[in-house]
C-alpha cells in the first residue's frame, strides 16, 4: 500500500503555490537565473523514512542554510567556550547582511548573520579557504548521505559581487575576531554557501539534527548532543533573521533559510523538514517556503509551545 503522506504533501504544495509576492535574489547574479516557480517539500524522520513532493530533486545552492552546519563543525573543532569567545548567541533584529558587532567585544551577535558566519567559517580547521570549505563539504555530505558538490558558477558569481561580505571580513579583522587574511576567509565562506543540495538532502540533514546528531539512514554519529542543542537553540532565536519573532509565533520550531530559496526546520526527536521555492520576502526568506512551514506546523501540531 502506498503511503498517504506524499498525497498530503502535494495538497500542501498546491495550496501554497499561489502565495504571491517576493522576488528571486539578484545580488548574486547567478541566483537571478533561478526558475521562480520551483516548489518542493520534504520530510525526513529519525527512523530513516523520507517523503517528498514537487521539485524535490532540483539542485540549488545551500547558501545560509550552511551556517548552522558550519557552526556545528566549528563547535566540534574548537569546543563551545572558544566559539563563544568569538561569536555571540543573541538575535540581532537586523538583516542577514548587517555588520552587527557587539560593542565591548566586537563579536558578531550570532552565527546566523553573515558577520557571525564568516567568523564561524574561520574557526573550521584547515590551513586555507579551500581546506576549510572541503572539510565542510565532506562533513555535510555525511549528513546528506551522498557526495555533495560545490556550484562553481554560483561561487564565482558571488565572489564577483562580494563587496559587502569583504567589508564585514575586514571589520572583523580590525577588531581581532578574524585572525587571518579576511579575503581568504570570506572566499571560504562563499564557497561553503555554494554547496549544491536538493530539498531531499536538506530534509535528511535536518533529520540528523532532529535525531541528536546521528544520521538516520546510516546510524552514524556526526555531531554530539550538546553541539546539536547549541545549534538548534541559535536556529530557534536567530535562524530567520529579523523575522524570527513572526516565525517563532506562527511556526514555532528551530529553522534556517537561504537566499537560493531553501528553508529547513527541525522538530527535535520528531522530524527534519525542508521546503524550497526561490522567491524571497523582504527578510530574505522564501515566501512560499514560509507558507509551506506555516501550513505543516498547523496541520501537524508542530509548534513547540
Ligand atoms: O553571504 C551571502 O550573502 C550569501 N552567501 C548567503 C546569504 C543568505 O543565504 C541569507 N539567507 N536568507
Amino acid at each position: 500500500m502506498r503511503s498517504p503522506i506524499p498525497e498530503y504533501m502535494l495538497e500542501v504544495l498546491d495550496d501554497c503555490r499561489n502565495t504571491d509576492g517576493g522576488t528571486v535574489a539578484d545580488y548574486i547574479p547567478e541566483l537571478a537565473r533561478a526558475n521562480p516557480e520551483r516548489l518542493a517539500v520534504a520530510i525526513a524522520t529519525p527512523e530513516g523514512a523520507l517523503y517528498s513532493a514537487g521539485d524535490d530533486e532540483v539542485e540549488f545552492s545551500i547558501q545560509s542554510i550552511s551556517k548552522p552546519f558550519a557552526y556545528a563543525l566549528a563547535l566540534h573543532d574548537n569546543g563551545l567556550e572558544a566559539v563563544l569567545a568569538k561569536i555571540g548567541v543573541e538575535p540581532s533584529g537586523d538583516a542577514f547582511n548587517e555588520i552587527s558587532l557587539e560593542d565591548e567585544t566586537g563579536r558578531p551577535r550570532n552565527p546566523m548573520i553573515n558577520a557571525g558566519a564568516i567568523a564561524t567559517h574561520s574557526l573550521i580547521h584547515g590551513g586555507n579557504w579551500e581546506e576549510r570549505a572541503e572539510r565542510f563539504r565532506r562533513r555535510v555530505s555525511i549528513l546528506a548521505d551522498r557526495e555533495l558538490q560545490f556550484d562553481e558558477a554560483v561561487f564565482e558569481s558571488e565572489m564577483e559581487t562580494a563587496h559587502r561580505n569583504l567589508a564585514i571580513g575586514y571589520m572583523l579583522r580590525t577588531v581581532g575576531i578574524l585572525e587571518n587574511d579576511p579575503i581568504d576567509i570570506v572566499r571560504g565562506y562563499i564557497r561553503q554557501c555554494s554547496l549544491t543540495v536538493t530539498t531531499r538532502d536538506l530534509a535528511t540533514m535536518a533529520a540528523t539534527l532532529a535525531n541528536g546528531g546521528v544520521q538516520p539512514q546510516t546510524g552514524r554519529r556526526v555531531f554530539d548532543d550538546l553541539t546539536v542543542r547549541q545549534v538548534l537553540s541559535v536556529m530557534m532565536t536567530c535562524g530567520m533573521y529579523d523575522a524570527a519573532g513572526d516565525w517563532v509565533t506562527t511556526v514555532g520550531i528551530p529553522a534556517k533559510s537561504g537566499v537560493a530559496g531553501g528553508v529547513i526546520g527541525v522538530l527535535p526527536g520528531q522530524v527534519g523538514i525542508a521546503a524550497f521555492s526561490p522567491r524571497l520576502d523582504e527578510h530574505g526568506n522564501s515566501t512560499r517556503g514560509v507558507k509551506v512551514f506555516e501550513r505543516l506546523s498547523t496541520d501537524m501540531g508542530m509548534h513547540l509551545m
